[in-house]
Formats: C-alpha cells, sequence, structure tokens
C-alpha cells in the first residue's frame, strides 16, 4: 500500500512540475515573441510615417500599386495611427516613435467636434485615452470630456440609441454593431469625473442593444434601422456583412469587445453573460477555422476558400484577454489560450508582414468593406492597433 502511495505521488509530482515547465517555457516564449514584436513594429511603424502626408492618416496599402493610401483626419481610422505609437512606445521606450505620435495626435486633436458621425471613440478615445493614461495631462483629459460631448450630439432618446451614420439612401437611423466601441469613451470620461448623463446614455445604448441587435444565436446583425418618428425598429439589416441573415466577422467582434468592456465599468451580470454567448456562439462555430483567425464573414458563400479578416481577430484576441480578467479556473484559461494562439498566428510569416513591406504596416489580410469591393485583403490600421493592444494585455496580464 505504501508503495503505491509513494507512486502515486511520485507521478504526480512529476506531472506537476512538467505542467509548470512547460508554462514557463510558454511564458518564456510569449515573452520573446511579444518583445520581437514590439521592437519590430517601432521600426515598421517609422516606415509608415514616411509614406503618409504629414496632414493626414495611414489608411491602408495596395500591393498592386505600391502606395500607402491615406485618410482625412475625420475618417473613422484616424486616430489609430496615433494610438498604435503610443503602445509601441509603451513597450520600446522609443523616443522617435514617442514624437511621431505626438505629431500626429496634434493633428487628430481638432477632431475632438466632429459630430458627423459616431466614431468619436475610436477617433479620440483611442489615442488621446493612451496619451492621458501614460502622461495625465489635464489638457488630454479635456479633449477625452470634449470628444465625448460631441459624440452624445448623436443621442436619439425615442430609441435610446446613438445614431451611427446620418440618414441615407438606405436607411433612415441607421445604428450599427459597431457603436457598442465608442461607448468606452463615454464610461471612461463619466468614470473619471466627467458628466453622468456620459454614463446614463452609454448604458441606454448598450442595453438598446442587447434588446434588438441580437438574433435568437448570438448573432448579431450589423445595421439596426430605427424609425425615428414612431422609434420603432424597421428592420435588421446588413451593410459591410454578406447579407441580413449573416454573422459579418468584424461585427461579432466588436459586440463582443464592447460588451465585455461594458462589464469592466458597470459590473452587470448581463453584459458579461453577453459577452460569453457572443464569443460561445464565435469559438463553437462550424465556419470558426482551428487557427481562429475568422473568415471575413461566418456565412460567406464561399468557406473555407472565403478570405480571411486578420482585422476581426485582432479584436477577439484582445477582447477574450480581458473577458479572462473577468472569469475563473478553466474558462479563464480558454480563453487566454484562444487569445494566445491567435497572437501567435498573427505574428507568424502568414500574417505579418516583413520590414519595409506592406507599406509600413504591421498586419496583412484585412477585409474592410467587401461588399463595396473596398479594402479586401490587405492591411488595416484598427487590425494593427488591436493586435498591439492585444500583445500590451498579454503582457500585463498575464505575463506579470
Ligand atoms: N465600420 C467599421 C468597420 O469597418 O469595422
Amino acid at each position: 500500500m505504501r508503495k503505491i502511495c509513494t507512486f502515486l505521488l511520485l507521478n504526480f509530482v512529476v506531472l506537476l512540475s512538467f505542467e509548470q515547465l512547460h508554462a514557463q517555457a510558454t511564458a518564456s516564449e510569449m515573452q520573446q515573441l511579444i518583445n520581437d514584436q514590439f521592437s519590430f513594429a517601432a521600426q515598421q511603424y517609422k516606415i509608415l510615417e514616411k509614406n503618409v502626408p504629414n496632414d493626414k492618416m495611414p489608411k491602408t496599402y495596395y500591393a498592386n500599386t505600391g502606395k500607402v493610401e491615406s485618410s482625412e483626419t475625420k475618417w473613422w481610422c484616424s486616430g489609430f495611427f496615433p494610438a498604435s505609437l503610443l503602445y509601441i512606445y509603451e513597450h520600446t521606450n522609443d523616443q522617435e516613435v514617442l514624437s511621431i505620435a505626438r505629431k500626429r495626435l496634434a493633428l487628430q486633436e481638432p477632431m475632438k467636434h466632429y459630430t458627423g458621425n459616431h466614431d468619436l471613440g475610436f477617433m479620440m478615445f483611442a489615442p488621446f485615452g493612451n496619451y492621458y493614461r501614460l502622461f495625465k495631462d489635464p489638457k488630454d483629459h479635456k479633449t477625452i470630456d470634449t470628444a465625448a460631448m460631441s459624440l452624445i450630439t448623436r443621442y436619439r432618446p425615442q430609441i435610446k440609441s446613438i445614431q451611427s451614420w446620418n440618414k441615407n439612401k438606405n436607411f433612415n437611423c441607421p445604428v450599427i454593431i459597431d457603436n457598442m466601441m465608442n461607448l468606452e469613451l463615454l464610461m471612461w470620461a463619466s468614470a473619471n469625473g466627467g458628466d453622468p448623463v456620459f454614463r446614463e446614455i452609454a448604458i441606454n445604448h448598450a442595453n438598446s442593444t442587447l434588446a434588438n441587435h441580437y438574433r435568437p444565436d448570438h448573432s448579431a446583425f450589423h445595421v439596426l434601422d430605427y424609425d425615428l418618428e414612431t422609434g420603432k425598429l424597421i428592420a435588421g439589416k446588413n451593410h459591410q456583412g454578406y447579407n441580413d441573415a449573416s454573422a459579418w466577422a468584424r461585427g461579432q467582434a466588436w459586440g463582443f469587445y464592447g460588451f465585455t468592456m461594458m462589464y469592466r465599468f458597470e459590473k452587470d451580470e448581463k453584459y458579461l453573460n453577453q459577452a460569453k454567448n457572443i464569443i460561445k456562439f464565435l469559438l463553437n462555430h462550424p465556419n470558426m477555422p482551428a487557427d481562429k483567425i475568422p473568415f471575413w464573414d461566418f456565412n460567406a458563400p464561399n468557406i473555407p476558400n472565403a478570405l480571411r479578416d486578420a482585422s476581426a481577430a485582432s479584436i477577439l484576441a484582445s477582447g477574450l484577454l480581458e473577458l479572462a480578467q473577468f472569469t475563473k479556473g478553466k474558462e479563464s484559461k480558454y480563453y487566454v489560450e484562444t487569445a494566445r494562439q491567435i497572437i501567435v498566428k498573427l505574428a507568424s510569416d502568414q500574417y505579418r508582414a516583413k520590414l519595409g513591406e506592406n507599406g509600413g504596416f504591421l498586419l496583412m489580410h484585412g477585409v474592410g468593406h467587401l461588399p463595396a469591393n473596398s479594402e479586401v485583403d490587405v492591411p488595416l490600421s484598427y487590425g494593427d492597433y488591436y493586435f498591439l493592444e492585444a500583445m500590451h494585455r498579454y503582457k500585463n496580464w498575464v505575463l506579470k
């Protein structure tokens, strides 16, 4: 009997140390990978900076023309370049990167007054939220508050939602799932001394999204179209996805990240449950590839030959790392491990460009708006940003 016990105990010790050794090896591999990716990003983004006029922001790159396409600062993605530079600076301490970031922040700053769409969170909170986190200058806090004020001009009380785009030939009052991301600006501003109305609006919007945007299987429409006269929902529709009934990959990722973020601020279980339901739907979807880099739409007709969207994968990886913070044990480990696999895949030659290539962007193979044949299989500034954010989170939350 004693011999059996000793044998079992020895096995347990061997197994335990094997598991620990494995975890240590994974941690040190990830540390190395993340450090390498940030060092690379510092070099690559200096190249990107040279490819973009001083009064514009980088948008994408087309290999066939060899040209970086740039945008005005009112384009929804304009804040991602300075925001990415700040993550890169934070992890490399590269002063040249910081000075490029500052130059680009100054260019973006007047957009705090923009009210032409709902994208103020992307445009202003990604860059200035990060800058304030790092440097705590009250001037930047004010910029964030002003941007929040601009965003709430689009709140429509009759539908308890923020109107995403203006009325156009396709939609009366469109509210898109992407809008969940812009709530972070409002929640943060309110939690940091800003007007409590920012929070109230964000909660109303999140609750309307929860009630109206999701189908019973926890997939989301891209667009909800409302009638502002009656306050009634007209229909769930599509814009950037395959069709009205499909699950456009990036939209699912925005919703997942958004509800996880709402739980961070509110600690309301219904947001946590929603985030869990969305990620369960996505990770168990028969069309989710084994490497977890989603096809651009889960219902794209030519799966498995459909294009992948690296940007959706980046957003999922970053969101998964946050969801892991709010869960325990096996469940939390599963989210971390899934995020790790995505990061490793995105950092591989299959997705991450080589120095000097890809116009200076980090990731290849993003899909912007396939039905409009716009930005298809190209780098996307937000793909890079959430990839960097995922590695930042992994380093700070998993490796520390
Ligand atoms: N409309 C924002 C996006 O393309 O995800």
